[in-house]
């Protein structure tokens, strides 16, 4: 298993000639020598597109979302299915844009991610705290409560990634300090370890992470990777973040 995951959530940014150009520089710069695994998570629109083009590189795909059932009448909803038919390896799920926007509990987004793990697919689960819960002291109740309604009935960790996004670190350019990180951190592997035993499920950071603070977040124990935001839509910052993880190994 690779060391690290550098994964970029593109949101809803980029036309697909955007999209490939992107894409073609990012392919320049990644090499199978690297144990570092690069995941791109364009939006659905251009992920057969650049599946074609990733083919035969390390750059892997993955859907920033996904519905919980299989087929049907559910306009404008996207399965599993189709996802891993256009070549995705990887679904973000309760990402808190979903969460705060279009309203999805962690009981939608435990469905999501059973589905989603039982199409063979590895999920990237997004946790994190508002600015208040964290003033308040409510972190840990927080991501305890989200791991526990978002995770019930998953037993098998196999294809499963924790992203712990802080909601106020999300595109505000101001990340979460290295103590934050560090006690978040390990508040959620001793959860995971308590959850599943003995495990190896990367937790990733996210939340204004840029190649000026890259390295000193990837350093922390149990950091196992990012999930980059704004500075995975420029490929020189998203580059230079792969780069500082493959020079930490
Ligand atoms: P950001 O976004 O890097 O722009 O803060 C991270 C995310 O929302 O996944």
């Amino acid at each position: 298993m690779s060391k690290y995951l550098i994964a970029g959530n593109w949101k809803m940014n980029t036309n697909i000639s955007e999209a490939k150009k992107l894409v073609s520089e990012l392919k320049d710069e990644v090499s199978f020598t690297y144990e570092v695994d690069m995941l791109v998570c364009p939006p659905f629109t251009h992920l057969y597109p650049l599946s074609e083009l990733v083919t035969d590189t390390k750059i892997k795909l993955g859907a920033q979302n996904s519905y919980y059932e299989e087929s049907g009448a559910f306009t404008g909803e996207v399965s599993n299915d189709m996802i891993k038919s256009v070549g995705c390896q990887s679904v973000i799920l309760g990402h808190s844009e979903r969460r705060e926007i279009f309203n999805e509990s962690n009981e939608i987004i435990n469905l999501k991610v059973k589905k989603t793990l039982n199409s063979g697919l590895n999920v990237i689960l997004c946790i994190g705290e508002s600015e208040t819960s964290r003033e308040n002291g409510q972190t840990n109740n927080i991501l305890e409560k989200q791991l526990t309604e978002c995770l019930a009935e998953i037993k098998d960790d196999t294809n499963l990634t924790i992203a712990y996004e802080p909601i106020w670190a999300i595109g505000t350019g101001k990340s979460a300090t290295p103590n934050i990180i560090s006690e978040t951190h390990t508040f959620i592997k001793s959860y995971l370890n308590n959850h599943f035993g003995d495990n190896s499920i990367k937790i990733l950071y996210g939340g204004s992470m840029k190649p000026e603070n890259a390295e000193s977040i990837l350093r922390i124990d149990n950091v196992n990777g990012g999930l980059i935001g704004g500075a995975s839509l420029k490929s020189d910052s998203f580059n230079s973040i792969y780069k500082i993880a493959c020079n930490l190994i």
